[in-house]
């Protein structure tokens, strides 16, 4: 499939590579998974420094570029990386989210959440319907979603091959594409995301063990209201930063028009041509742009083809900032 990234400065995969820098396991969820650790002598290991590329390295992680866009590194079956080192990894990026609703996270690490189909003794290990729909992480709070850093401890398998991508969609393409006339009609114009409709939504699924929000939960995560335009942080192009998990309403327009063009740009968002599959190998580390991507996880496997991912959720809290960008370009 095509993948027109070329410009977004953030969606490419690392390779960890466990050695000095990577110290040892240190919570429960590192000790279990501490037989998975690589080759300690494995000489290809780096330490990062300051910047995007530097902190896709980040500790203990090896980065290289790949790809037709700006990306770092390659699978390398034999790595594991545990809970800590994961989130010390993803800090890098900026302060991560941890949930109001989400149960599944590492005990000793909570910014690291944990999605698996996984059960033992009967009760689930993790959350296992997350993201199985397209959406953008963290529109539906005031502070947008930067990062997702996701890496695969367990991927399902099938006559030989990788179950459960993870598709995305290139939101840069998309506004590029737009017809003039909607760009300048819906320029300065706001909609408003709700964190309720994705997990409504995901509740309907058969088999959801997802219960409805509380009152409290709804009251920490009110809905927020960003731009239907947003000039990247980086790459300082439009994209389209509007997407059908979390996206109820474009705020200028009345009801009827505002649910006429969100159909329409949820249509045009989702074409194929801007859309890359993503097939996970044990071992890899994957980062994310939200701010340029749509994401959808596919339930393609079965409860006995087990998938176990661990995910931080890091928050655009520095990356609008023009200082902090000129740190990090200056370093990239
Ligand atoms: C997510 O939406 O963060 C989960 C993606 C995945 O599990 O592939």
């Amino acid at each position: 499939m095509p993948f027109p990234l070329a410009g977004c400065a953030v969606l490419g995969m690392i390779t960890a590579v466990p050695g000095s820098c990577s110290g040892p396991p240190t919570s429960s969820w590192d000790r279990d998974h501490a037989k998975h650790r690589a080759d300690r002598r494995n000489p290809r290991r780096r330490c990062g420094g300051a910047g995007p590329r530097a902190a896709a390295r980040g500790r203990g992680f090896r980065a290289a570029a790949t790809g037709p866009w700006p990306a770092w590194g390659a699978a390398d079956p034999r790595q594991r990386i545990g809970a800590r080192a994961l989130r010390d990894f993803s800090l890098r990026f900026g302060p991560i989210q941890t949930g109001v609703a989400d149960r599944f996270r590492d005990p000793e690490v909570p910014e690291v959440g944990i999605l698996s189909n996984i059960r033992r003794d009967g009760a689930p290990i993790g959350l296992a319907d997350a993201g199985q729909d397209w959406h953008t992480d963290m529109t539906y709070t005031a502070t947008r979603g930067f990062v997702n850093v996701l890496h695969a401890v367990e991927v399902p398998m099938r006559d030989g091959r990788p179950l459960g991508d993870t598709l995305f969609a290139n939101m840069h393409a998309a506004y590029d594409d737009l017809p003039a006339e909607v760009q300048q009609r819906l320029d300065g114009m706001t909609a408003t995301h709700d964190f309720n409709i994705f997990w409504e939504r995901m509740r309907t699924r058969p088999g959801s063990s997802r219960p409805p929000l509380t009152a409290a939960q709804r009251a920490a995560r009110p809905p927020a209201v960003h731009p239907v335009f947003l000039r990247h942080p980086i790459t300082g192009r439009r994209v389209l930063y509007c997407n059908p998990g979390y996206a109820e309403r474009i705020n200028e327009l009345d009801a009827a028009e505002s649910a006429r063009i969100l159909e329409f740009l949820f249509a045009h968002q989702l074409q194929p041509k801007y859309q890359h599959a993503h097939r996970w190998s044990v071992g890899d580390v994957l980062i994310w742009d939200h701010l340029g991507t749509l994401h959808n996880a596919i339930p393609d496997y079965g409860p006995d083809e087990h998938r176990l991912m661990l995910r931080c959720q890091v928050m655009a809290e520095r990356i609008f900032d023009p200082a902090f960008q000129q740190l990090w370009l200056k370093a990239a």
